[in-house]
């Protein structure tokens, strides 16, 4: 019997990329899983190849609705909250990314409390710490978020923290770097570097590079994220916050030129100005984890990265349609919030009274 066999785990955001990578691994072990999803970012196509898993229930709901989250933690012995509206949307939308990440997490952690779960996980984010500079970074960091989904993940983090301390509920905090991998989003403004280079370097396209590419991410391959999650959950003594990651940093510029070798492409690099707050230096210390549960990830950028390349090459169909869009800054789009279209138009008139 395995570790997980007995377990019956609610799995929030289930349907994402690092999601359903959760579940695969949950599932693979034998237990019993639900995921809720509202499918906003996330899709049925992700879990799609456990369609005739009896012991996988997907419930379509949104994590701000209190009775969607009752009725999806009742008789759960784990919950594994990774449900989030993600950090571009939050440079134009920010309030519903703090409702979702911040007060969602307040409803999971009530609603979890109340029907007895045995152990809560909250998957945080490296982003809560914003540009680093002192490396690598412990847990126990001077937070400095330059993104309200920043802030909002590390307020998720401090009820997770409350929970725990009033001793309503048995929490754990998880704070991933930067993943990546197979089902990573590509598109709109969830789109991420990696495979975006990755199917422009395989079209022969220019990859599109944002600011200089001397950002630095620590970058960890998905399968090996879910498995230090499920861990963190199953051990008891695990308390607060542990930074899940290798504790090595890999600037852009790399990632580009890792990617152009392994798909042997000839495009070219193309820098395009830097997207807003983009947070300029991240690199974790991973020896709290180490400590605990004996290892840290591992699998090396150019092994995780020619797995990710062979997954977009099978999956991913570079139509024209999706190559053009890639080229856009996908973080703008639309209207942002109207204080914000207001402050920016007020900006604007400043600086050309200036010139
Ligand atoms: N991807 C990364 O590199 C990374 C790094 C650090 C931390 N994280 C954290 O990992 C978690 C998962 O991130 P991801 O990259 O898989 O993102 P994702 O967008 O693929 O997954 C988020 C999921 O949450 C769902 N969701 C959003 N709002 C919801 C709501 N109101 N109700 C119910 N479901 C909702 C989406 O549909 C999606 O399936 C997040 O908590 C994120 O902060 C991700």
């Amino acid at each position: 019997m395995s570790e997980t066999s007995s377990i019956i785990a609610l799995v929030t955001g289930g349907a994402g990329f690092i999601g359903s990578h959760l579940v695969d691994r949950l599932l693979a072990s034998g237990a019993r899983v639900r995921v809720l999803d509202d499918f906003s970012t996330g899709s049925r196509a992700n879990l799609a190849h456990h369609a005739d898993d009896a012991n996988l229930r997907i419930l379509e709901g949104d994590i701000l609705n209190p009775e969607a989250v009752r009725d999806a933690v009742e008789g759960c012995s784990h919950v594994f909250h990774l449900a989030c509206r993600n950090v571009r949307l939050s440079l134009t939308h920010p309030t519903i990314v703090h409702e979702v990440n911040a007060t969602g997490t307040l409803n999971l952690l009530k609603e979890s409390a109340g029907a007895g779960v045995a152990r809560f996980l909250y998957c945080s984010s490296s982003e809560v710490n914003g540009t680093a500079d002192l490396v690598p970074m412990p847990e126990l960091y001077h937070y400095a978020p330059e993104t309200i989904y920043g802030a909002s993940k590390l307020t998720g983090e401090y009820y997770t923290d409350v929970f725990q301390r009033a001793g309503w509920l048995s929490t754990v905090i998880a704070r991933p770097h930067n993943n990546y991998g197979p089902r990573e989003h590509y598109a709109g403004n969830c789109g991420e570097v990696i495979p975006r280079f990755i199917l422009q370097a395989l079209c022969g396209e220019p990859l599109t590079l944002y600011g200089d590419g001397a950002q630095t991410r620590d970058f960890t391959y998905v399968t090996e994220t879910v498995d230090y999650l499920v861990r963190l959950a199953l051990h008891g003594q695990a308390t607060g916050a542990y930074n899940v990651c290798r504790g090595e940093e890999v600037t852009i510029k790399t990632i580009a030129d890792t990617i152009l070798a392994l798909t042997r492409s000839s495009s070219e690099i193309r820098r395009l100005e830097g997207r807003p707050s983009d947070v300029l230096r991240l690199f974790g210390d991973p020896a709290r984890l180490r400590g605990l549960l004996g290892s840290s990830p591992s699998i090396s950028i150019a092994d995780g990265l020619q797995r990710t390349v062979d997954w977009f090459r099978a999956h991913v169909a570079p139509t024209p349609e999706l190559m053009a869009s890639l080229t856009a800054k996908s973080w703008v789009g639309g209207q942002s919030e109207p204080w914000l279209e207001q402050h920016l138009a007020r900006r604007n008139a400043a600086a050309k009274d200036l010139s």
